[in-house]
């Protein structure tokens, strides 16, 4: 949508030629991370938005040439470069939103929860940061393990006593999309059309695709249930193996959080029909943190959409209950993370 609307084919009338550098709105992204694998092609993408006026890249090494190389598309944000601790306070000034795909990826053999000691401090540093210069953003964290880093970036936000639970997302964006796509290829379903709600987590077993509630209403044999849903939940994987050692999934994640940066910047713009699916606060179980749908909205999360809970195949059901123990255990981990700091 962004591409269509920033893309121009023809050159520009005289009185239009302003507009090229004009945003149609002027919010500010910051990307933490922004040098790596998953940061650099969603660098690109936000750069495609006409809704940004201004892109700061941050990271702790060669981001001066990731945004040298941005700088010249002609669109109209102004890309800025930022590099290491003492420059991270002047990047998150005034950012509406900020974009968290810092620390390690997955090898293969590992699990998200493999990455836990690493990323958790990252997160926690980074989110300290974004506490002090940008209490108000909207908060995308992509940084896995993200069923623990999210309630890490919600401990650190409570501490500094700036907590806002409607403005801290965890971006599971990824897991629809892949639902999306499988099932079209499955169904032979035109892939525009389709849409499947994924709620949970964002970690094997906790990432439970709701294949009854898919638009437009299909129908599933056990047998395809099992196997999609065996499939969106090992998708991450598919691709760190795929890689062989070079990392996972970082083109179809940055599409997927371009996707997620969109929609926020369109509620903040005033939209009033935006919906994703995100890793939040949320009471829809027992769980303090669960991804569901959302609606977004000015303030961030409008309302969580518990409609799409109700009504579930046996087989949900079942996943559902299964998923809560780790899901329960990976946000008390990070929980625990940040309270026995000194
Ligand atoms: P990468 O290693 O290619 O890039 C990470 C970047 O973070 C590097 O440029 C590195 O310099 C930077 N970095 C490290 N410490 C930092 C710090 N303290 N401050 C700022 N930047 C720092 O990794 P990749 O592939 O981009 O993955 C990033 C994260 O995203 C991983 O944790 C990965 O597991 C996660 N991920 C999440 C997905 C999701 O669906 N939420 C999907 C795929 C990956």
């Amino acid at each position: 949508i962004a591409l269509k609307r920033s893309y121009r084919t023809k050159a520009p009338k005289s009185s239009q030629r302003s507009y090229i550098f004009q945003p149609q709105a002027s919010y500010k992204v910051a990307i933490l991370g922004a040098a790596g694998g998953i940061g650099q092609p969603l660098a690109l993408l936000i750069k495609m938005s006409p809704l940004v006026s201004a892109l700061n890249l941050y990271d702790i090494a060669n981001v001066k040439g990731v945004a040298a190389d941005i700088s010249h598309c002609n669109t109209p944000s102004q890309v800025s470069d930022f590099t290491g601790e003492s420059e991270l306070a002047n990047c998150l000034e005034d950012v509406d939103v900020v974009v968290i795909p810092a620390g390690v990826p997955r090898k293969p053999g590992m699990t998200r929860d493999d990455l836990f000691n690493i990323n958790a401090n990252i997160v926690k540093t980074l989110v300290e940061a974004v506490a002090d210069n940008c209490p108000d953003a909207f908060i995308h964290i992509i940084s896995n393990p993200v069923n623990s880093t999210v309630p890490i970036a919600a401990e650190v936000l409570k501490q500094k006593g700036v907590y806002d639970p409607k403005k801290l997302f965890g971006v599971t964006t990824l897991d629809v999309v892949r639902a999306n796509t499988f099932v079209a290829q499955k169904k032979n379903l035109k892939l525009i059309d389709v849409d499947v709600p994924v709620v949970g987590g964002h970690a094997g077993i906790t990432i439970l695709p709701l294949l009854s509630k898919t638009k437009p209403s299909v129908t599933f044999t056990d047998e395809e249930v099992e196997e999609l849903t065996v499939r969106i939940q090992n998708a991450g994987t598919e691709v760190v193996e795929a890689k062989a050692g070079a990392g996972s999934a970082t083109l179809s994640m940055a599409y997927a959080a371009a996707r997620f940066v969109e929609s926020s910047l369109r509620a903040l713009d005033g939209d009033s029909d935006v919906y994703e699916c995100s890793y939040v606060q949320s009471d829809l179980t027992e769980l303090p943190f669960f991804a569901s749908r959302i609606k977004l909205g000015r303030k961030g999360v409008e309302a969580v959409i518990s409609s799409e809970l109700h009504g579930l195949t046996e087989y949900e059901q079942k996943a559902l209950e299964a998923l809560k123990p780790e899901l329960k255990a990976s946000i008390e981990k990070g929980v625990a993370f940040v309270q026995k700091q000194p």
